[in-house]
This record gives structure tokens, sequence and C-alpha cells, in this order.
């Protein structure tokens, strides 16, 4: 799977790697960025062989700087230009996609970026990594399920600050706040997100589907209706009998 305009693809051992490719521009999130992650990751769905992705940015300078500004500026309006976008559920996809997901994140990860990490199950970060959530200054707010998984990650006032105040993060701030796993040196996030993708795809898959699924949804239930979902994922895997 490859020709992408906006993403590169790879899958190695697997390990699905997934690499937004707008150096030019940060990795700035595009309509174009839209349809082609949609494509990937409908792939990577119902792909058995990848146990585990990773997304990461290419070049030096950033993850990804968020919304692509110029797509917004030539739009008649920014709540049309994010109708556009809503063409494609692509966060409701993200957020299905059964195999653990990891962000290796570097530089600049600003709105929709951060909201593509937070996506995500797993953070590392290289400790030049910057968090931001400029869409309020900008007369928007976040559009790529940021309002609610972000505070899932690190709770209602620390997301409610970064959004009304549009304070930028450091790497050792977002690792207190909880939204990172991982700060680790520079260059070394690809790496190291590396590590925990083979250590994961070494596992059973059916159990690291399960465990993902069980912590995911149950989030969103009160505590019996998690631990219903707990029991029959447990049933369910039993009498698939992998082990
Ligand atoms: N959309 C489109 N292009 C973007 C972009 C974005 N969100 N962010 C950066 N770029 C482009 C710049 O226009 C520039 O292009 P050029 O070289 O053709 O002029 C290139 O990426 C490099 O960015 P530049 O601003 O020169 O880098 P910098 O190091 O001086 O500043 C940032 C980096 C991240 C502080 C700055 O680019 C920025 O504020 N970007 C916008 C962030 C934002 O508000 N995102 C939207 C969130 S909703």
């Amino acid at each position: 799977m490859d020709g992408f305009e906006t993403i590169l693809y790879e899958k190695k051992e697997h390990i699905a790697y997934v690499t937004l490719n707008r150096p030019h521009a940060l990795n700035a999130y595009s309509v174009q960025m839209r349809d082609d992650l949609y494509e990937v990751l409908r792939a990577i769905k119902d792909d058995d062989e990848v146990r585990a992705v990773i997304v990461k940015g290419a070049g030096d300078k950033a993850f990804c700087a968020g919304a692509d500004l110029t797509e917004f500026l030539t739009a008649p309006s920014a709540t049309e230009a994010r109708q556009i976008r809503f063409r494609r559920d692509i966060w409701k996809l993200f957020l299905s996609i059964p195999q653990p997901i990891i962000a290796a994140v570097h530089g600049y990860i600003l709105g929709s970026g951060m909201e593509i990490a937070a996506c995500c199950d797993i953070r590392i970060a290289s400790e030049d990594a910057v968090f931001g959530l400029p869409e309020a200054g900008l007369g928007i707010i976040p559009g790529a399920g940021g309002t609610q998984t972000i505070p899932r990650l690190i709770g209602v006032s620390r997301s409610l600050e970064m959004l009304l105040t549009n304070r930028w993060i450091p790497a050792d701030e977002a690792h207190r706040f909880g939204l990172v796993n991982r700060v680790v040196p520079k260059g070394e996030h690809v790496k190291i997100a590396e590590e925990f993708a083979f250590r994961i795809a070494s596992f059973y898959p059916e159990a690291v589907r399960r465990a993902k699924e069980a912590i995911t949804k149950g989030l969103d239930m009160s505590l019996q209706e998690g631990l219903e979902l707990e029991k029959r994922l447990v049933l369910k895997r039993e009498s698939s009998d992998v082990l």
C-alpha cells in the first residue's frame, strides 16, 4: 500500500508505520491528508498481520502543526472548511482501530496534531516536543475529537487552560499532565516507540486487542457496565481458546 500524497505507509514485522508527510508545511493536516489517513486506517483495521501501529511525523520540526491554515483561509468560512473535513468520520475510525496505536511525537504538536496524538493509545515524546491548542485563538474550536479525547487524558481544567489560554506546554509538563507516557532524548522517540511496538507485537494479538477494547470502551461506561464488558471479553477470549 503506497502512493499517498501526504502519508507514508510501511509494514514491517507486524508493525505498521504511518508517517504524516508534509514536512514543508510542518505536516499540517489537510483534506488530502484526511483522505489518505482514512484509507490507511481502514486497511490497518482489516489487516490481522498488523499487531501494533506507530504514527509519526516527517521532518525535524513537527509531528503536526495543526489544521492546514491555507485551506481555512481559502474556504468561504472556517465552518465550511470544517464541514468538508467532516465528510469522512476519520476520528470515529481512528478510535475504532483494534490494534494498539503509539504516537511518536516531536517538535510542534498543535491543534489537530495534538488531537491525532490523543486518538492514539500511548504517546512517546521527544524532549523537544511542544503541545498546544491554538483553536480558540483562531476563532474556532477543536474538531478532531479533542474536546472529548484530551480531557479524558489530562482532565477538565488542564484541557480548558490549554484551550482557553492557548498556552503551549513543553514535553516535561505534558508528562506531568499525563499526556505522554515517556519523554525521551531528542530524536529517539521513534526508536523507543518501536521498542514498545515490538513488545506489544510479541504478545497474543487477541489478548492485546481485548485488553485495549476493555479499557477504551469501558471508560465510556458506568463501572457496572464496564465490569460486564470485561466479563464478556474474558469469556470470549477463553472460548476462542487462544491461550
Ligand atoms: N498550516 C499550513 N501551513 C503551515 C502550518 C499550518 N498549520 N504551520 C506551519 N505551516 C507552514 C508555514 O506557513 C511555513 O511555510 P513556508 O515555508 O512556505 O512559509 C512552514 O510551514 C514552516 O513554518 P514557519 O512558520 O516558518 O516555522 P516557524 O518555526 O517559524 O514556526 C510555528 C512554527 C508552529 C510556531 C508556526 O508555523 C505556527 O504558528 N503555525 C500555525 C500553528 C496553528 O495555528 N495551527 C492551527 C491549529 S488549529
